[in-house]
């Protein structure tokens, strides 16, 4: 098994999971998965992982009394599997600062637009509803504000005047499946450096 170790936190159908899955078993990206976590009771995501032979967990927010109990039982997990990197995909809860804390500068997210633009819930709507000629997909750095932390990876994609948004996410999407799996390449070949609001990329 490879020494980089993967904690991946998922709420739904895993296609970003699927696409690092893939990366890995075609040996483009040097990592194992050691753990994926959903929110969610019958997520899709963990059906891929039952059939990759990958570790994976549910837990019930209520079964929590807070928050923040519930990030540290995900954390605690995390912490015995000594994760290197912790890849959110597709997960749709806030982490709480404690949890961001005590991870800083390992835990990553991708967002279907070109951050600062659209951050939140629907951006491919927000983008076609701003009128945007360009969207995108965007890995980064997570810190306490959701969608807004230091960008690793950006890849853009045109919006078509026929598109709704289903067809941009669908657009986007491809491209997310490319440059998650190679921002996570880039992090542990340890290129990757925080400089303030910017990450600077070390020639290899
Ligand atoms: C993706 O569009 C991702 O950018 C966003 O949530 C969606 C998850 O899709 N954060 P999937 O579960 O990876 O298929």
């Amino acid at each position: 098994m490879n020494e980089f170790r993967l904690g991946i936190l998922v709420s739904g159908r895993g296609t970003n999971l699927q696409a690092i899955i893939d990366s890995i078993e075609k040996e483009e990206l040097p990592a194992s998965i050691s753990l994926v976590i959903s929110n969610k009771i019958g997520a899709p995501a963990l059906e891929r992982c039952a059939k990759h032979g990958i570790e994976s967990q549910f837990i019930d927010p209520k079964d929590f009394s807070n928050k923040d109990e519930f990030d540290n039982a995900v954390a605690e997990l995390f912490y015995e599997k000594n994760v290197d990197l912790i890849c959110l995909a597709g997960y749709m809860r806030i982490l709480g600062k404690s949890f961001i804390k005590n991870f800083e500068g390992k835990v990553i997210n991708i967002h279907p637009s070109l951050l600062p633009a659209f951050p939140g819930l629907h951006p491919q709507k927000q983008a076609i509803e701003a009128g945007v000629k360009f969207s995108g997909c965007t890995v980064h750095f997570v810190n306490e504000e959701v969608d807004e932390g230091p960008i690793i990876l950006q890849s853009t994609v045109p919006v078509y005047d026929s598109d709704n948004s289903d067809d941009l996410s669908a657009r986007i999407l491809e491209q997310e499946h490319v440059i998650y799996p190679r921002a996570i390449i880039l992090f542990l070949e340890n290129r990757l450096t925080i400089s303030g609001r910017r990450v600077l990329c070390k020639n290899k």
